[in-house]
Protein backbone atom coordinates (compact mmCIF):
# COMPACT_ATOMS: atom_id res chain seq x y z
CA UNK A 1 0.00 0.00 0.00
CA UNK A 2 1.67 3.38 -0.39
CA UNK A 3 2.23 6.14 1.70
CA UNK A 4 0.12 8.97 2.01
CA UNK A 5 3.13 11.46 1.84
CA UNK A 6 4.02 9.62 -1.85
CA UNK A 7 0.08 10.89 -3.04
CA UNK A 8 1.05 14.05 -5.68
CA UNK A 9 -0.68 17.23 -4.52
CA UNK A 10 -3.98 17.60 -6.16
CA UNK A 11 -3.31 20.76 -8.70
CA UNK A 12 -6.46 22.73 -9.17
CA UNK A 13 -5.80 24.68 -12.44
CA UNK A 14 -7.70 28.35 -12.50
CA UNK A 15 -10.38 27.10 -14.86
CA UNK A 16 -11.51 24.56 -12.51
CA UNK A 17 -11.57 27.06 -9.58
CA UNK A 18 -13.84 29.75 -12.06
CA UNK A 19 -16.59 27.21 -12.38
CA UNK A 20 -17.66 27.43 -8.40
CA UNK A 21 -18.43 31.06 -8.84
CA UNK A 22 -22.24 30.87 -7.38
CA UNK A 23 -23.08 31.49 -3.49
CA UNK A 24 -23.57 27.86 -2.31
CA UNK A 25 -20.68 26.81 -4.52
CA UNK A 26 -17.76 29.15 -3.81
CA UNK A 27 -14.32 28.66 -4.31
CA UNK A 28 -11.28 31.01 -3.96
CA UNK A 29 -8.04 30.81 -4.29
CA UNK A 30 -5.36 32.61 -1.93
CA UNK A 31 -1.52 32.64 -1.86
CA UNK A 32 -1.69 29.96 -4.25
CA UNK A 33 -4.11 27.62 -2.03
CA UNK A 34 -7.79 26.52 -3.18
CA UNK A 35 -10.89 27.19 -0.62
CA UNK A 36 -14.57 25.86 -0.92
CA UNK A 37 -15.73 28.25 1.47
CA UNK A 38 -19.41 27.56 0.42
CA UNK A 39 -20.81 26.94 3.77
CA UNK A 40 -18.42 30.12 5.53
CA UNK A 41 -20.04 32.50 2.86
CA UNK A 42 -23.13 33.49 5.45
CA UNK A 43 -20.77 33.61 8.79
CA UNK A 44 -17.94 36.21 7.23
CA UNK A 45 -18.03 39.03 9.57
CA UNK A 46 -16.87 41.33 6.46
CA UNK A 47 -20.38 40.28 4.70
CA UNK A 48 -21.09 37.52 1.76
CA UNK A 49 -20.89 40.34 -0.56
CA UNK A 50 -17.20 40.84 -0.68
CA UNK A 51 -17.15 36.98 -1.12
CA UNK A 52 -19.56 37.05 -3.65
CA UNK A 53 -16.87 39.29 -5.65
CA UNK A 54 -13.88 37.27 -5.94
CA UNK A 55 -16.43 33.57 -6.04
CA UNK A 56 -14.07 31.66 -8.62
CA UNK A 57 -11.21 34.03 -8.38
CA UNK A 58 -7.89 34.51 -6.91
CA UNK A 59 -8.77 36.70 -3.80
CA UNK A 60 -5.23 36.90 -2.36
CA UNK A 61 -5.16 40.60 -2.73
CA UNK A 62 -8.26 41.28 -1.29
CA UNK A 63 -7.66 39.26 1.85
CA UNK A 64 -4.55 40.72 2.39
CA UNK A 65 -5.79 44.36 1.59
CA UNK A 66 -8.34 44.06 4.57
CA UNK A 67 -5.79 42.56 7.05
CA UNK A 68 -6.95 39.78 8.41
CA UNK A 69 -6.21 38.15 11.82
CA UNK A 70 -4.45 35.20 12.37
CA UNK A 71 -7.86 34.08 13.22
CA UNK A 72 -9.37 34.31 9.86
CA UNK A 73 -5.99 32.45 8.57
CA UNK A 74 -6.89 29.66 10.61
CA UNK A 75 -10.82 29.59 9.61
CA UNK A 76 -9.10 29.32 5.85
CA UNK A 77 -7.33 25.50 6.85
CA UNK A 78 -10.84 23.72 7.43
CA UNK A 79 -12.31 24.88 3.95
CA UNK A 80 -9.01 23.58 1.79
CA UNK A 81 -9.51 21.97 -0.77
CA UNK A 82 -6.07 21.52 -3.01
CA UNK A 83 -3.22 23.56 -4.03
CA UNK A 84 -3.80 25.89 -6.96
CA UNK A 85 -1.11 26.36 -10.11
CA UNK A 86 1.57 28.65 -9.05
CA UNK A 87 1.84 29.64 -12.49
CA UNK A 88 -1.84 31.20 -12.57
CA UNK A 89 -1.98 32.65 -9.01
CA UNK A 90 -0.50 35.00 -7.03
CA UNK A 91 2.04 33.74 -3.92
CA UNK A 92 2.99 36.01 -1.17
CA UNK A 93 6.76 35.84 0.04
CA UNK A 94 5.49 35.73 3.78
CA UNK A 95 3.43 33.53 5.08
CA UNK A 96 0.03 35.05 5.66
CA UNK A 97 -0.71 36.49 9.22
CA UNK A 98 2.87 37.08 9.89
CA UNK A 99 3.47 39.34 7.62
CA UNK A 100 3.64 42.63 10.06
CA UNK A 101 5.44 40.67 12.61
CA UNK A 102 8.40 39.64 10.27
CA UNK A 103 10.94 42.01 12.20
CA UNK A 104 14.36 39.19 11.85
CA UNK A 105 16.11 41.48 9.70
CA UNK A 106 15.71 44.88 11.71
CA UNK A 107 17.09 43.01 14.55
CA UNK A 108 20.35 41.42 13.21
CA UNK A 109 21.24 45.10 11.67
CA UNK A 110 20.45 46.65 15.17
CA UNK A 111 22.87 43.67 16.42
CA UNK A 112 25.36 44.85 14.17
CA UNK A 113 25.22 48.60 14.80
CA UNK A 114 25.15 48.03 18.47
CA UNK A 115 28.61 45.94 18.02
CA UNK A 116 30.13 49.19 16.29
CA UNK A 117 29.17 51.32 18.73
CA UNK A 118 30.56 48.73 20.87
CA UNK A 119 34.04 48.86 19.28
CA UNK A 120 34.20 52.62 18.47
CA UNK A 121 33.88 53.54 22.74
CA UNK A 122 36.55 50.87 23.10
CA UNK A 123 38.82 52.59 20.53
CA UNK A 124 38.32 55.68 22.58
CA UNK A 125 39.04 54.41 25.45
CA UNK A 126 42.14 52.80 24.40
CA UNK A 127 43.56 55.98 22.91
CA UNK A 128 42.72 58.12 25.66
CA UNK A 129 44.86 55.51 27.61
CA UNK A 130 47.56 56.02 25.19
CA UNK A 131 47.80 59.89 24.71
CA UNK A 132 47.39 60.13 29.12
C1 LIG B 1 -12.04 33.62 1.91
C2 LIG B 1 -11.72 33.58 3.12
C3 LIG B 1 -12.02 34.60 4.18
C4 LIG B 1 -12.11 34.35 5.51
C5 LIG B 1 -11.90 33.00 6.19
C6 LIG B 1 -12.43 35.60 6.16
C7 LIG B 1 -12.60 35.74 7.51
C8 LIG B 1 -12.86 36.92 8.15
C9 LIG B 1 -12.91 37.10 9.59
C10 LIG B 1 -12.72 36.01 10.63
C11 LIG B 1 -13.16 38.41 9.82
C12 LIG B 1 -13.26 39.12 11.19
C13 LIG B 1 -12.04 39.97 11.43
C14 LIG B 1 -10.76 39.15 11.48
O1 LIG B 1 -10.69 38.20 12.31
O2 LIG B 1 -9.84 39.45 10.71
C15 LIG B 1 -13.28 39.06 8.52
C16 LIG B 1 -13.55 40.40 8.35
C17 LIG B 1 -13.61 41.03 7.13
N1 LIG B 1 -13.40 40.46 5.90
FE1 LIG B 1 -12.99 38.53 5.55
N2 LIG B 1 -12.53 36.59 5.22
C18 LIG B 1 -12.27 36.03 3.99
C19 LIG B 1 -12.22 36.68 2.78
C20 LIG B 1 -12.45 38.01 2.59
C21 LIG B 1 -12.36 38.68 1.31
C22 LIG B 1 -11.97 38.03 -0.02
C23 LIG B 1 -12.68 39.96 1.52
C24 LIG B 1 -12.70 40.95 0.41
C25 LIG B 1 -12.68 42.12 0.34
C26 LIG B 1 -12.98 40.13 2.95
C27 LIG B 1 -13.37 41.29 3.59
C28 LIG B 1 -13.54 41.45 4.95
C29 LIG B 1 -13.88 42.71 5.59
C30 LIG B 1 -14.14 44.03 4.90
C31 LIG B 1 -13.90 42.45 6.95
C32 LIG B 1 -14.14 43.47 8.06
C33 LIG B 1 -15.51 43.41 8.61
C34 LIG B 1 -15.66 44.42 9.73
O3 LIG B 1 -14.82 44.44 10.64
O4 LIG B 1 -16.63 45.16 9.69
N3 LIG B 1 -12.82 38.90 3.56
N4 LIG B 1 -13.09 38.15 7.52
Amino acid sequence: MPEAAETPKKVIPLSEISKHSSRDDLWVAINGKVYNISKFVYEHPGGEEVLLDVAGKDATQEFEDVGHSEYAVEILDQYYVGEGNPEELKINEKPLGVAEFDSSSDSSSSAVKLFLIAAAIAAAAFYYTKVN
